[in-house]
């Protein structure tokens, strides 16, 4: 039974230490077990050939998206689905599913011109980010339209979303199947990370983060979740986390990917309907 990782280029050279120890338990019980960075390969699509029997994502850069979309069209198969990981590399796709299925999201607007955010940004405060592409870059947060002229014309769609002002820390949280984690994490303005601490998970943030997953039709996925003052809000989607924080996690991943290779765990290969979801 053959797997291949889709890796992260800054994984480089080994992929972050809980996909390392699992990529090595899975080779202990007898997976042949491959990885690239597409960004350092020469790969051709025009004779991509899908001759591994489960594929993991676990790169959110649009080289490896790209490839995985190539590989999932000629058959591939993936855990996570591809289907499921292109709509939430787009942060307004994920906001729009997310919104549908029900789950407590913040308000959100798109728009190419900020000038336009005017009424919006006096009525409350807004948080401002590209619609693609993690790691908090081009984050902005607006506290009033006064704070608007700073903001320069985006170069890429931008997702406006009201900020939400947490009650306490922020949470990571992560799934594995049915196996809900969570990891505390002190929000800080300036990095919005910090160091995080395992904390346990709620009825409320289980049920949420289990949504999430059938929302998308996703396995294996992490969530950002703010604590409003109404309750969790989810402020992100990542289908391909790094299990921060999280102890032990390794064996629990590797079991999965070997369930999932083998069948006894199933994913769907498209997604989910909504109006199965509504309700
Ligand atoms: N609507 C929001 N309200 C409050 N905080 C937010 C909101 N959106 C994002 N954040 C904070 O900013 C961080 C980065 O935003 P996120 O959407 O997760 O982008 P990235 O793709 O870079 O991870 C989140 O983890 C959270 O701490
Ligand atoms: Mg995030």
């Amino acid at each position: 039974m053959k797997l291949h990782f889709l890796l992260n280029q800054r994984a480089h050279p080994e992929p972050n230490s809980t996909f390392a120890t699992a990529m090595r338990l899975l080779e202990r019980s007898g997976f042949e077990v491959s990885s690239a960075i597409a960004e350092e390969a020469l790969c051709s699509p025009d004779d991509l050939y899908p001759g591994h029997d489960l594929y993991l994502l676990k790169s959110q850069s649009e080289l490896s998206l790209s490839l995985a979309g190539a590989l999932h069209d000629r058959g591939g198969r993936f855990l996570n689905p591809y289907p499921a990981c292109a709509l939430l590399q787009n942060k307004i796709t994920a906001a729009s599913r997310l919104a549908a299925a029900g789950v407590p999201v913040p308000h959100t607007w798109v728009t190419g011109d900020f000038a336009l955010l005017r009424e919006l940004a006096s009525s409350m405060p807004l948080i401002v980010k590209p619609y693609r592409g993690p790691m908090n870059s081009g984050i902005v947060i607006v506290l009033g339209s006064e704070n608007l002229a700073g903001l320069v014309s985006p170069e890429q769609p931008m997702l406006v979303q009201q900020f939400i002002h947490g009650t306490g820390d922020n949470l990571k949280v992560y799934v594995v199947d049915e196996q809900v984690f969570a990891v505390s994490m002190p929000f800080s303005a300036r990095t919005m990370r910090g160091a995080g601490v395992p904390c346990t998970v709620s009825a409320t943030v289980r049920d949420i983060a289990l949504r999430c997953g059938r929302t998308f039709g996703l396995g294996m996925y992490g969530l950002d979740i703010v604590e409003g003052p109404d309750g969790p809000v989810v402020v992100d989607v990542d289908y391909c986390p790094g299990f921060r924080g999280v102890p032990d996690i390794a064996p629990v991943i590797a079991r999965y990917i070997a369930d999932v290779a083998y069948s006894r765990a199933s994913l769907p290969t498209s997604l989910p309907p909504l109006k199965q979801l509504w309700g």
